[in-house]
């Protein structure tokens, strides 16, 4: 992958957030040529401002929603690889400001596409979304990439509906029949479940939650325990996307919907996690305070053997690897260690790992 990616132009949305900072990390250690376009980072501590990206890579900061200004950026770089992250992602935030999380989740995305259609250059496009994309029936039963689309709060329905926009854009105007003659672009989507990883700061995500608190020696609140997430480390789906887009990059074959997930043994509780997160940094207590007011999904299990026979990716850290190396991040940057230098190691550990697990 490393060898492909090599002076590749590839072009981040949201490249400030917690999973676009961790993508431009391992892009940039490949040799690729990357800009970004997303808000500044809106934590702070940030993953972005922590790894001096501004300084490593083009860096636009504007709004996804301003369809003219992306287009503009989109068009002068040319780039070869479109990576769509940029997205409000949090569902408590979607309760709050429903108006906010569509226009960016939907109409953002519709700019993104626009913007692609464009620009002559570009040969993939890659959408990220959520698993929370899917109509959540609440049963024991992964979702298959062929499931209906749906979402219950405006945050899952707007992933939803950033899938359907994705799957029309692909039948009028990336259609893979017509690859090679009209037009010479891949388009897939990726759905992943709840990713971890050192450098999230958000609210109300339970890694980042379970650090803050540990920190500030204060109790874990767990608003709902015994709801079970599909878990992964974050360079996990990430390596997928980079899959995906290199694939699209070949040839229209991958152009389709894609799930990347934990194996079904490594899709555990929240208070699971709050556990062993607590084991690694070797102190800290949690309470269990449930909120029934807020309707959250409590089982969302993504099937993943499209991805395995398919693209050939798999998992390659278990549900106690990627709880590990979250933990041990934290902990090393709440000790004032060079965290820049530490986010380089795992990337550099989960290679060695990922090319042992997946030989390309
Ligand atoms: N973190 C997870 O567990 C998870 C799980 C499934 C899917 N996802 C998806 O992955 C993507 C990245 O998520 P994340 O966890 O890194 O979120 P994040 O909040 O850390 O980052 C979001 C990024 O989007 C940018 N952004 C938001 N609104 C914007 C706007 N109006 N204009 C331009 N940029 C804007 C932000 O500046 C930031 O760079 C999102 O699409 C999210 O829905 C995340």
């Amino acid at each position: 992958m490393s060898g492909f990616y090599k002076n590749k132009r590839v072009f981040i949305t949201g490249h400030t957030g917690f999973k676009g900072a961790w993508l431009a990390a391992a892009l940039l250690d490949t040799g690729a040529q990357i800009k970004g376009y997303a808000l500044a980072p809106n934590t702070e501590p940030s993953l972005y401002n922590l790894l001096g990206l501004a300084r490593k890579m083009e860096s636009v900061i504007a709004d996804i929603r301003d369809g003219e200004r992306l287009a503009k950026e989109i068009a002068s770089f040319r780039p070869d690889i479109i990576l769509h992250l940029a997205a409000q992602p949090l569902v408590r935030l979607s309760y709050a400001e429903p108006v906010l999380t569509y226009s960016t989740n939907v109409m953002g995305t519709l700019n993104v596409f626009e913007a692609a259609r464009r620009t002559a250059d570009v040969r993939a496009v890659v959408n990220i979304t959520s698993d929370k994309c899917y109509e959540n029936r609440e049963t024991s039963q992964p979702y298959k990439e062929t499931d209906p689309m749906g979402g219950f709060d405006p945050y899952s329905s707007s992933k939803g509906m950033s899938e359907l926009l994705t799957a029309s854009y692909r039948n009028c105007y990336f259609n893979p029949k017509d690859y090679g003659r009209a037009h010479q672009v891949g388009l897939a989507s990726c759905r992943a479940g709840n990713v971890i990883g050192g450098g999230d700061y958000a609210l109300d995500r339970i890694a980042p939650d379970c650090a803050r608190a540990i920190s500030q020696n204060k109790e874990i609140v767990l608003r709902n325990p015994k709801a079970t997430r599909p878990w992964q480390h974050v360079l996990e789906p990430l390596f997928g996307y980079l899959l995906v887009a290199q694939k699209l990059y070949g040839g229209p074959q991958a152009a389709q919907g894609w799930n990347f997930g934990p194996e079904p043994e490594d899709i555990r509780t929240v208070e699971d996690l709050a556990k062993k997160f607590t084991a690694v940094w070797g102190r800290g207590n949690y309470i269990l305070q449930p909120d029934a007011k807020l309707h959250e999904a409590k089982l969302l299990h993504l099937d993943i053997t499209k991805a395995k026979t398919q693209l050939g990716w798999r998992p390659v850290y278990d549900f106690d690897k990627a709880v590990a190396a979250t933990a041990q991040w934290y902990k090393n940057f709440y000790a004032g260690e060079d965290i820049c230098q530490f986010t380089l190691a795992q990337i550099g550990e989960y290679k060695k790992v990922y090319s042992k697990a997946i030989p390309i």
